[in-house]
């Protein structure tokens, strides 16, 4: 797949609350986290739209318990349906609709050009408070132009090594194409771009956004811009917050110094039994184990965001608070019995 047959989605941005959420590694817990990040949006009265954009690994709707959607993605992508919204599915939340993939089919898991634009240009058309679109772990351009798409960007890393390596691997995608897409008349810049991926990074002395910077002065706003709009939220998943403390105050010094940006890392979600067990009955785990360590560190990510308000705007102080509104959003589900 060459750039030039798969140019950047660079004309569409999306604008409204769309949290894109990806990893760079399967396995990451990046569905438990979108699926338990919608609902607690859910629980606090918010409209929300999840969708499962996984299309080579979709299992969106195996984690909330439905096992035979009527539609998937998979009619959207092959035109059987014209709309998005026409393949929404409800869920016992009155205020959670997801759009399950197609994990079975082959050929939705990369989709043309004109059909990733489709895509992206009616996810900007649902109605909803909140969108959350759960990407693929795979550093292809339809996942990188979906992250950055969104204007808010959760990646869901674990603190070890070939994981953090897969999310830098991601993240340096992600942002070199997002750099190519603002100077892709500038071939000067297209040029050390370029440079800087062909010597590898590591070898080069000075950084690039410095090199971009000596190049023109033209460009500095633009390239002001972007540092200051692309900002991914970092979830540690799987961790004991101390040691990833220290990972990700690395990451932050690291992303910095040689690629401009700031990295926010918006929380640390323990290794747990409970979310384990949630998910081996295809349950999310804040309703199951609405009490559980889990719960907790997911409440923490919803303050950092600032998305602990419900929809009457009323702010939720802690998490006996944030309880009652899982508590009360668990009796709608059936299997639920707290
Ligand atoms: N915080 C956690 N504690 C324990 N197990 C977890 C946690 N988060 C995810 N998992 C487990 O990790 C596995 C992969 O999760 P999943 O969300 O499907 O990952 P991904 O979507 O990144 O491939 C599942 O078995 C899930 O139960
Ligand atoms: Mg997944």
């Amino acid at each position: 797949m060459d750039q030039k047959s798969h140019p950047p989605a660079n004309d569409l941005k999306l604008q409204k609350q769309i949290f894109a959420v990806a990893s760079g590694k399967g396995g990451t817990g990046k569905s438990t986290f979108a699926i338990n990040f919608s609902l607690a949006l859910a629980a606090l009265g918010r409209e929300v739209i999840l969708i499962d954009a996984d299309l080579g690994g979709a299992d969106i709707s195996n984690l909330v318990g439905i096992s035979a959607p009527r539609y998937t993605m998979k009619d959207f992508i092959s035109g059987e349906v014209t709309y998005l919204s026409e393949i929404l599915e409800p869920t016992p939340s009155a205020k959670l609709r997801i759009i399950c993939g197609g994990s079975d089919i082959i050929s939705i898991s990369n989709p043309y050009y004109q059909q990733k634009m489709k895509l992206i240009r009616n996810i900007s058309m649902l109605e909803a408070d909140y969108i959350v679109v759960d990407l693929g772990p795979d550093i292809t351009f339809n996942n990188l132009d979906f992250f950055n798409s969104a204007p808010v960007g959760f990646l869901v890393t674990q603190n070890v090594d070939p994981i953090i390596l897969g999310f830098y691997r991601f993240l340096k995608a992600a942002f070199v194409r997002r750099l190519k897409q603002e100077f892709r008349d500038e071939q000067f810049i297209l040029n050390i771009i370029n440079d800087f991926q062909n010597k590898g990074w590591s070898s080069t002395r000075r950084n690039l956004i410095g090199s971009i910077r000596a190049a023109s002065q033209e460009v500095h706003t633009r390239l002001d811009e972007i540092l200051e709009t692309f900002q991914p939220k970092l979830v540690f998943n799987m961790v004991s917050s101390q040691a990833a403390r220290k990972t990700a105050d690395q990451m932050f010094s690291f992303i910095l110094e040689n690629f401009g940006f700031r990295l926010q890392t918006v929380g640390f979600i323990p290794r747990d039994r409970d979310v384990e067990r949630a998910y081996e009955h295809s349950e999310p785990f804040i309703l199951r184990y609405p009490r559980c360590d889990g719960s907790k560190a997911l409440f923490e990510v919803l303050t950092v965001c600032g998305l602990n308000r419900t929809a009457a705007g009323e702010q939720v102080r802690g998490f006996a608070d944030f309880f009652r509104y899982i508590k009360a959003e668990a009796s709608n589900w059936q299997f639920i019995k707290i």
